[in-house]
């Protein structure tokens, strides 16, 4: 495995990461906990150190198994990153949206990053995760409601109590970060990147470089469909929302396979995966600290974390960016 340093932080984390919203099973239509948490386990083994997880995800349910993933493994092994500022237990905030649990009750989610709610938030999730310091501490997505100079001031206040040791957002355009900056060092932006979400490029990525904020590529690959195993016709659970996203379907879906199969010769020149192939391309595009891939199982935890160890020449990155330009989806 390769480690990097994010942005201005003292962490070094896993350039693959374990991405826990999956198996917190909210939007995925479920999740297998024992395999949940064979797969944590396996990753950390593998050298993949770096999981990230948050509150909201199956709404505490993800936080809760990775707490229990790694009760026996050293704290200083590995780097547990987790959010803030998606409740949903207030009516404070702005509303984000309704959708409802993995047992079917309603659920309105509301974004809220109020100065005692960020301070209550890190409490909640240090007992979840069952230590006591989080290693990247980051608000999920941007409360209009609350100035973020108040945000902000919980967060200084939980680095000077060693509750967290570095600070983070997601999901932030580069004026936030820039407000965020007046108060506090932020080391990280965690925001969507994949061959087939690139609009990053064109701001976040300049102004992070320029900042020194490593930049945290999540869904990668494109929350499953760049492993090529999705076809026309495949059957999602029940409560897995990808059925109903534009990537997922259609000519869309019809595209995306087709530009699969056109790299897949890179890959099995190298006897790699479509999957490796797309995170290692994605390891290797300008900022990005560190992929976070989601996972569910073992198989898939050791397919992913293979990607680092990967080469990739210009000619290849090359030809997948020509790939990659034709793609013209419509979503
Ligand atoms: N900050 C934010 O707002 C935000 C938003 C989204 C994600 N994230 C973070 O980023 C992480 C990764 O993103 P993501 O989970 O959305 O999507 P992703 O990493 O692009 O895709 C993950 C999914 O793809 C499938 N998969 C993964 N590896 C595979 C392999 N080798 N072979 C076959 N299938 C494989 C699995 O689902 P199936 O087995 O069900 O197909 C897995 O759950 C999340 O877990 C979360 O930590 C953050």
């Amino acid at each position: 495995m390769e480690y990097r340093k994010l942005g201005s932080s003292d962490l070094e984390i896993s350039a693959i990461a374990f991405g826990a919203w999956a198996i917190g099973g909210w939007l995925w239509g479920g999740a297998d906990e024992n395999e949940a948490q064979k797969a944590i386990r396996a990753s950390i083994d593998l050298g993949g150190t770096t999981i990230d997880t948050a509150p909201v995800y199956g709404f505490g349910v993800s936080e809760i198994i990775v707490g229990k993933a790694i009760e026996s493994v050293p704290r200083d092994k590995i780097q547990l990153l987790t959010k803030y500022g998606l409740r949903w237990d207030t009516e404070k905030g702005v509303a984000f949206f309704a959708t409802q649990d993995n047992n079917g009750n309603d659920i309105n989610i509301q974004k809220f990053a109020g100065k005692d709610s960020v301070i209550k938030e890190c409490e909640d999730s240090l007992r979840r995760l069952k230590t006591d310091y989080i290693d990247l501490y980051q608000i999920h997505w941007h409360d209009e409601s609350t100035p973020i100079s108040e945000t902000m001031e919980a967060v200084e206040q939980l680095l000077k109590e060693g509750k967290i040791r570095a600070a983070g957002v997601c999901n932030y355009q580069t004026d936030w970060v820039d407000e965020a900056l007046k108060s506090v060092n932020i080391v990280s932006n965690q925001v969507p990147y994949s061959m087939l979400r690139k609009d990053i490029e064109k701001d976040v990525v300049p102004h992070s470089l320029e900042k020194n904020i490593g930049i945290l590529a999540y869904s990668p690959l494109q929350r499953g469909v760049l492993t090529g195993k999705i076809k026309s016709g495949y059957k999602f659970n029940e409560g897995d929302n990808r059925a109903d996203l534009p990537y997922f379907k259609g000519e869309n879906l019809t595209k995306i396979n087709a530009f699969l199969e056109g790299i897949r010769p890179i890959a099995e020149d190298k006897g790699a995966t479509i999957a490796q192939l797309v995170l290692k391309w994605t390891l290797e595009q300008p900022g990005i600290t560190c992929a976070l891939a989601g996972a569910r199982n073992i198989q898939q935890v050791e397919d992913n974390l293979k990607a680092a160890s990967l080469s990739l020449s210009e000619e290849e990155k090359f030809q997948i960016n020509q790939g990659i330009k034709s793609l013209n989806l419509d979503l």
